[in-house]
């Protein structure tokens, strides 16, 4: 393969060949595979490549077709994630398996030797766990509940899972989606330290700036198969960005400079509970103008959902006021923030933005005349909405086999172009744009971001609320910070620094 990049030593890890199908998706389609002792290597790929499939074999999670495993040069056989760790093999999920109730020295040992002989060898124990957390700079109280711990320091926790069973091989599936910039830094900081000891970590991404940031050797999947293979230290974000669609992108978009103009959406002092009736937004107060994106940047969780679900008419507040062109929002009613021309574009488009079961057509034109659901299927026939519907397809580049096709046989980042057709159709004044593009690939989502922006060209506001900083810093032209409920900081955009972003991020006033 052109670009393979040469080692002259032993792989910890070889897999050969590996195919898997889930029903008719070849999820991994003849995968070579090989780590070595002292490396950070990125697996990366867009969403569907088969990134967490490869490495859920290689944990023993999945058996694969066709394909072998050889472990430290010894051909493997893993049935379970208990033979994966008996190798030396952690990987660390997403979705993090702890036990809340326990303490952090607790879930370490659960299922260890240590574990089942718990009385005899707590301190023991302890005092292995500290000198884990000491040498790899992953401090945090073996006392503490792991309900009282950030999401950070819970995956703190499962790292040290991990080492103290001796793993010297550490897969990470995506493990920054869910931290602030600071937390990153000290992710990165301890991958280091445990490759610097000769141990090997798996890391697995679609980000390009972080892979660039923390691999030594970066592999490339495309639709199961193994694209590219760089060093590097000898690529760029642009050309692997390429190689993970298979085509040129445009490169990152442009921002015009534009004077904002009138203020099309203002909150004042919003205060939200959330479902459990902790005050999840706290005398919030914002603005947004004409012509302006407002980056409301912050690690999910921080009342963000809460409070697009009330300018959506979802839910209601206690108390606070919201105005769309000086209008006050009537609150929980969808009805009141469609009159207003607000573009809703919800951060979880499974559940609330499209319905699955109709048509792309029906969804397309679902709200458009505010027409009930049932008055629908009468204006279905028409040719207008034929037209209309192949038109917005057309503009938006939407993948379908057609209008009639059931909207749940569409990709991700078709969905979101459904959603974005229909609510920027009728030219709205506002846009309410929460999490936009995750999951999405890097074809999507740079075409949705420069969706946005034309938006913002036209003379929309846009709202922007997001937890990736690449896009707040790509789109904003005003940034606040979310935490906690409570807007921590603003700045403009062309004067806003990554540290300070992260600094409020993590609940850090200066
Ligand atoms: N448990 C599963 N059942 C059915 N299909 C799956 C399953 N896991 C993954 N797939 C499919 O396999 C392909 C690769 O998925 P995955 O390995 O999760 O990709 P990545 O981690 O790169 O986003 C996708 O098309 C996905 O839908
Ligand atoms: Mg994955």
């Amino acid at each position: 393969m052109k670009g393979q990049v040469t080692r002259d030593c032993q792989p910890v890890v070889r897999m050969s060949s590996i195919t898997k199908h889930f029903l008719d998706v070849a999820a991994n389609d003849g995968i070579d595979f090989n780590l070595y002792p002292g490396e950070i290597c990125a697996l990366l790929g867009e969403n569907g490549a088969g990134k967490t499939t490869l490495m859920n074999i290689l944990f023993g999670y999945y058996s694969c077709d066709e394909g072998e495993i050889f472990i430290k040069e010894q051909r493997a056989y893993l049935s379970s994630p208990r033979d994966a760790i008996a190798l030396g093999i952690g990987m660390i999920h997403q979705h993090f398996a702890l036990v809340p109730t326990q303490t952090v020295l607790e879930n370490v040992i659960i299922g260890t030797d240590s574990g089942r002989k718990i009385f005899l060898d707590l301190d023991s124990a302890r005092k292995r766990l500290l000198e884990i957390e000491k040498r790899f700079g992953l401090e945090v109280d073996p006392d503490a509940y792991v309900w009282t711990l950030s999401v950070g320091e819970q995956q703190k926790v499962e790292i040290l899972k991990a080492l103290y069973r001796d793993v010297d091989i550490l897969i990470m599936d995506e493990p920054t989606a869910v931290l602030t910039p600071g937390e990153v830094d000290d992710l990165f900081s301890t991958l280091k330290t445990l490759v610097g000891e000769g141990r090997s970590v798996v890391f697995i991404s679609h980000k390009l700036n972080e892979v660039m940031d923390i691999s030594d050797r970066i592999v490339v999947l495309r639709a199961g198969r193994v694209v590219a293979e760089r060093r590097t230290s000898e690529t760029n974000p642009k050309e692997l960005a390429n190689l993970m669609v298979g085509r040129e992108l445009a490169g990152s978009v442009k921002k015009k400079r534009l004077d904002p103009g009138p203020v099309v959406l203002e909150i004042q002092n919003l205060h939200i509970l959330n479902d459990k009736k902790i005050a999840a937004v706290k005398d919030l107060s914002l603005m947004v103008r004409s012509h302006e994106i407002l980056g409301m940047a912050g690690v999910s969780g921080n009342g963000q959902r809460e409070l697009s679900e009330v300018i959506f008419g979802l839910r209601k507040p206690v108390r606070g006021s919201i105005k769309v062109n000086n209008i006050a929002l009537n609150f929980g009613q969808p009805s009141s923030a469609i009159k207003a021309k607000v573009a809703r574009i919800p951060e979880d488009r499974m559940d609330t933005g499209l319905l699955m079961d109709l048509t792309v057509e029906e969804n397309l034109i679902l709200e458009n005349h505010g027409q009930p659901e049932f008055q629908l299927f009468g204006l279905m026939k028409s040719k207008k909405i034929h037209g209309y519907a192949d038109a917005l397809i057309r503009a938006y580049n939407i993948a379908t086999p057609g209008r009639d096709a059931v909207t749940k046989s569409l990709s991700g980042g078709n969905l979101q172009k459904v959603m974005l057709a229909r609510e920027l159709a009728g030219n709205p004044s506002l846009i309410i744009a929460a999490q936009p593009t995750r999951g999405l690939d890097v074809g999507a989502m740079e075409y949705i971001h420069q969706r946005l922006l034309e938006e913002r060209d036209r003379g929309a506001g846009i709202l922007l609320i997001s937890e990736d900083l690449d896009e707040i810093f790509a789109l904003s032209d005003r940034i606040v910070v979310i935490y906690e409920g409570k807007v921590m900081g603003e700045v403009a955009a062309e004067e806003a620094s990554r540290e300070q972003i992260g600094l409020w991020m993590s609940g850090v006033t200066r």
